[in-house]
């Protein structure tokens, strides 16, 4: 299985903060945990973060939950982290940690990048096995009608540190594509370039509802994310489910 390998020296800058607007993130996912946390007053709340990569929102949360362990496919990552005992580097389909945790997360459209349903269904038994009784898993989706959107027309570039990075997004089959041309200037203006593919895949929010009761969680809630309620033209939605 293939992650972002070049492309991790641009992910932060590019997607992290040029894209969206990763406070608000942080923020939101910090109040789904909370409401959770009063809900049952539980001290010492362990978050399991799987596909973490550059832990942007796991440092966030660590500043204000008990503890967080993070789980990714990425060996870049582990260079970038600041605590190796708390990271490792797995398959979240296949991980066991023989630990229960009291939410289990996985941001940022992560979830797209298990490019079956097999694996998704995989994923979400792994999740409910990771989860103590009452705890919540917390992920979210892109969905089809926003891949469709990207792949309709979509370039981007953009300029980090003197390299040029180019973005594009494809439809090949029921895969969507991103296509990373990154533009390395590797000396007075020879640049060397250097391709990346990374394939996702979306399925309808009505298949993952009924296939998320059959793997035993509750829906709590459904949010179309800053939009509030869920509908055909939802971008990016967000599932909290209770084991
Ligand atoms: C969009 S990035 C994640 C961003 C991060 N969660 C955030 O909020 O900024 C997708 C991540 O999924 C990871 N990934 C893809 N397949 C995976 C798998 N099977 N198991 C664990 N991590 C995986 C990639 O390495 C990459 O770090």
């Amino acid at each position: 299985m293939k992650t972002y390998n070049k492309f991790v020296d641009y992910y932060d800058e590019i997607i992290r903060w040029n894209w969206y607007d990763v406070d608000s993130e942080i923020f939101f996912v910090n109040e789904l945990i909370e409401n959770n946390y009063l809900e049952t007053n539980k001290k010492n709340i362990e978050i399991l973060e799987f596909a973490c990569w550059t832990w942007t929102i796991a440092r966030e949360l660590e500043k204000k939950w008990y503890s967080v362990f993070w789980v990714d496919l990425s060996e870049q990552m582990i260079e970038k982290c600041n605590n190796k005992n708390k990271f490792i580097i797995w398959d979240m389909t296949t991980i066991d940690l023989e630990k229960q945790f009291d939410v289990v997360l996985c941001n940022f459209n992560s979830i797209c990048h298990l490019n079956s349903w097999e694996d998704w269904q995989k994923f979400f038994k792994n999740a409910n096995k990771h989860l103590k009784k009452w705890w919540i898993l917390i992920f979210d989706i892109l969905t089809i009608f926003e891949f469709e959107n990207i792949t309709s027309d979509f370039r981007w570039f953009f300029n980090v540190k003197g390299d040029t990075i180019c973005l594009e997004m494809f439809k090949e089959e029921q895969y969507y594509k991103w296509l990373i041309k990154m533009f390395i200037n590797s000396s007075k203006n020879n640049f060397e370039l250097i391709e990346e593919e990374i394939k996702e895949i979306s399925f309808p929010v009505e298949d993952i509802k009924k296939e998320l009761e059959n793997t035993w969680f509750k829906l709590k809630h459904l949010e179309d994310f800053h939009f509030g309620e869920v509908n055909d033209e939802s971008e990016r939605v967000y599932f909290v489910v209770e084991k």
